[in-house]
């Protein structure tokens, strides 16, 4: 074959983003708000569930309030931040790769979220561990009592609470304080609240949140960033 001759640099098409580099989509929620349950079933999962998982990777953060003092405060109370443990726990659980596959805890973290009103409950817990079990895939061998330890452990780096406060320090230097805020790309893209979408492109749309990733994946320029 022939060499191709050199293209000058400036005939190379402009590109906002670079091509074919996985597009971070991320949630920041409360485990025991309603609108993240919503957000979850009605747009996250159904989106992850399109999208070939080589185009995003998935990250769940928490909202609430860290204290100098090594407090957590939770907007629905110390249950919640119970949950928002049991949540982060299980996405560290199923590391590595970090981050690790949503298929892993996915089914977990749905069915902890439709249970938000009873996430301290032991035997929810061990049943939305014993679901999750069914449809993981890979290495992850974490079951109830991985996360029981992991969400005890204070003084580990990798314990739930230390990841909480990673998780509530990440949400607040966003500026995000609402649960669903669904950021693509590091960009708010949506927000579910108060039982409705709000800041939405179009009303919390699967196929909105699919074509967008897709878009960005491409590296595709969107409309008005010309
Ligand atoms: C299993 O773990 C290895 C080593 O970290 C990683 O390279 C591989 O991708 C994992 N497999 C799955 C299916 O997650
Ligand atoms: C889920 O799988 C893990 C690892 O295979 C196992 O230890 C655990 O008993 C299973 N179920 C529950 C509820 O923990
Ligand atoms: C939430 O964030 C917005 C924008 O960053 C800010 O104006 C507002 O005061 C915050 N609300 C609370 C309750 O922290």
């Amino acid at each position: 074959m022939r060499p191709h001759h050199l293209v000058p640099l400036a005939f190379l098409p402009l590109t906002l983003s670079t091509p074919h580099t996985p597009v971070p989509i991320e949630i920041h929620i409360m485990s025991q708000c309603p609108d993240a349950l919503s957000c979850w079933h009605t747009l996250i999962s159904p989106a992850l569930s399109r999208l070939p998982p080589t185009h995003y990777t998935f990250r769940l953060s928490f909202i609430g309030r860290s204290l100098p003092d090594g407090s957590l405060l939770c907007p629905h109370g110390a249950t919640e931040c119970l949950g928002d443990m049991l949540h982060l726990c299980a996405v560290e659980l199923s590391s590595p790769p970090s981050p690790p596959p949503v298929v892993e805890y996915s089914t977990f973290t749905g069915c902890l979220l439709e249970n938000y009103r009873s996430v301290g409950e032991r035997q929810v817990v061990e049943g939305c561990v014993d679901e999750n079990n069914k449809t993981r895939r890979g290495n992850a061998t974490w079951g109830f009592e991985e996360l029981n330890e992991c969400v005890s452990d204070y003084a580990g780096d990798e314990g739930g609470p230390k990841l909480l406060r990673r998780s509530f320090d990440r949400s607040r230097e966003a500026g995000v304080n609402r649960s669903c805020t669904v950021r693509i790309g590091g960009e708010v893209w949506c927000v579910r609240d108060g039982g409705e979408w709000v800041e939405c492109p179009s009303e919390g749309s699967v196929q909105a949140l699919v074509g967008e990733v897709e878009r960005l994946w491409h590296g595709e320029p969107g409309v008005g960033e010309l």
